[in-house]
């Protein structure tokens, strides 16, 4: 059998740290495969006005399985300052590479998984009954619909005439936004497609059937929001009914979920949500687990295959620069798991998932922020372990 091909998307700042310790951990592991870089980031919108060149776009089209560090983004000013002054004159406008390769490749289901790992001390934990302490066991997997939505990007400031009077044929619009100048007004659009939504709430359900999830909750606001989040959960009653019945479907909003994330985050198992919702949801669970650390991500074209496993967080700048890493590389394997689950390579991504699970168990080796430390270089002097100690723990469980 040949090996696979990954397309390897290192970013910048602490991307590229984190991603040689998942590609480590998976070649200690096992796992046999030719990688290959691919060009993203800052460093390729000031060298050549463009974070996202086409030469990446047709490495991931024809491999199809990336892994992903983090890139940095900054506010148009600041992209514009640092672009290489023979581009100046070009007309560039800055665009988050991540955005672009999300609607490129259409990549519209996002799963993140949140499981706390016994042992983690950043673990949420709450006050029982007569002062009891007590460690919910938090194993939610949030499904997020990655490309519609609040974060379609089909928005206006002073809309154009035709957008405006459109608005203005809605009796609510006229109501209570008619009286205001069109020169002040601003419009961010919140589309949900049928197509799209039944997609995203299909992974989910498919997800909780395959590793057993008892509940699917769609978390959303369908009694405000009544034509988007009322469409899906809509079609979340109907897809439940006529295909899986064994999963009990519920419905939580999503300010009342935030609530009570710290109330009962065990009972829930799959959550699935908007674009924007399913942001929220997502980033909420993941502080139950210990945070950016260990918040891993899939985006994925169930239609072409493509497929993009990250961590949550991003380039973490200022880390960048350490001499000795500092920053916890386990989002980044967690994520590279997911990959391993995503082109059915289970049993690698399970081993893989023990050692961290044995690293964190024992609490010899933990990154600064497991330490509840500030992020400071001279953390490692006072007995935090760096990126590639973390890395070689879990290699050493392997
Ligand atoms: P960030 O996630 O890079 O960092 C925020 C803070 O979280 C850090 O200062 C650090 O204290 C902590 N942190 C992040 N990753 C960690 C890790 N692996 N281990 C331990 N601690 C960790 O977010 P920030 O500072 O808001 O953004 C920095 C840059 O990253 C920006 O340019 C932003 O646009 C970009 N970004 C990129 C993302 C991506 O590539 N998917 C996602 C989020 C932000
Ligand atoms: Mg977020």
């Amino acid at each position: 059998m040949s090996k696979r091909t990954i397309v390897a998307l290192p970013g910048d700042g602490i991307g590229k740290v984190v991603l040689d310790e998942a590609i480590r951990v998976l070649e200690a592991a096992g796992f046999e495969a030719d990688y290959v870089t691919g060009d993203i980031g800052w460093e390729f919108w000031c060298k050549e006005g463009n974070p996202f060149p086409q030469r990446t776009i047709d490495l991931i089209e024809k491999h199809k399985i990336c892994l992903f560090g983090a890139i940095t983004s900054k506010p148009k000013d600041a992209a514009f300052a640092e672009l290489s002054p023979e581009l100046k004159e070009k007309n560039l406008v800055y665009s988050s590479p991540i955005v672009s390769l999300r609607q490129h490749f259409g990549l519209d289901i996002c799963m993140r998984p949140t499981k706390s790992y016994i042992g983690n001390p950043l673990n949420f934990i709450r006050r029982g009954a007569n002062n009891t302490i007590e460690e919910p066991a938090v194993d939610a997997v949030i499904f997020r619909q990655n490309t519609e939505g609040l974060y379609g990007g089909v928005e206006w400031s002073n809309p154009p005439a035709q957008v405006y009077d459109a608005l203005m044929t809605h009796p609510k619009f006229r109501q209570n936004f008619g009286s205001h100048p069109k020169e002040e007004i601003s419009v961010s659009t919140r589309i949900f497609t049928k197509k799209f939504t039944t997609r995203i709430l299909r992974a989910a359900f498919e997800h909780a059937r395959k590793y057993g999830y008892k509940s699917v909750t769609l978390c959303e606001k369908p009694n405000v929001i009544r034509e988007t989040s009322g469409m899906m959960y809509k079609l979340a009653q109907e897809i439940q009914k006529a295909d899986y019945k064994e999963i009990e479907l519920w419905n939580t909003n999503i300010d009342a979920q935030m609530m009570w994330l710290t109330k009962n985050p065990e009972d829930y198992g799959v959550i699935v949500a908007g674009n924007m919702f399913g942001d929220i949801a997502s980033d909420g669970f993941a502080g139950l687990i210990g945070g950016l650390g260990f918040a891993a991500s899939a985006q994925f074209n169930p239609d072409s295959g493509v497929g993009v496993f990250e961590p949550t967080h991003g380039s973490a700048p200022k880390y960048a620069d350490y001499p000795v890493s500092i920053v916890n590389p386990i989002a980044m394997i967690e994520s590279a798991c997911m990959m391993l689950d995503y082109i059915d390579e289970q049993p690698i991504a399970a081993k893989i998932r023990k050692s961290v699970a044995e690293v964190i168990a024992e609490g010899k080796v933990r990154t600064y922020d497991m330490m509840k430390m500030t992020g400071r270089p001279d953390v490692i002097a006072r007995g935090a372990a760096s990126t590639q100690q973390m890395g070689d723990a879990i290699i050493a469980k392997l």
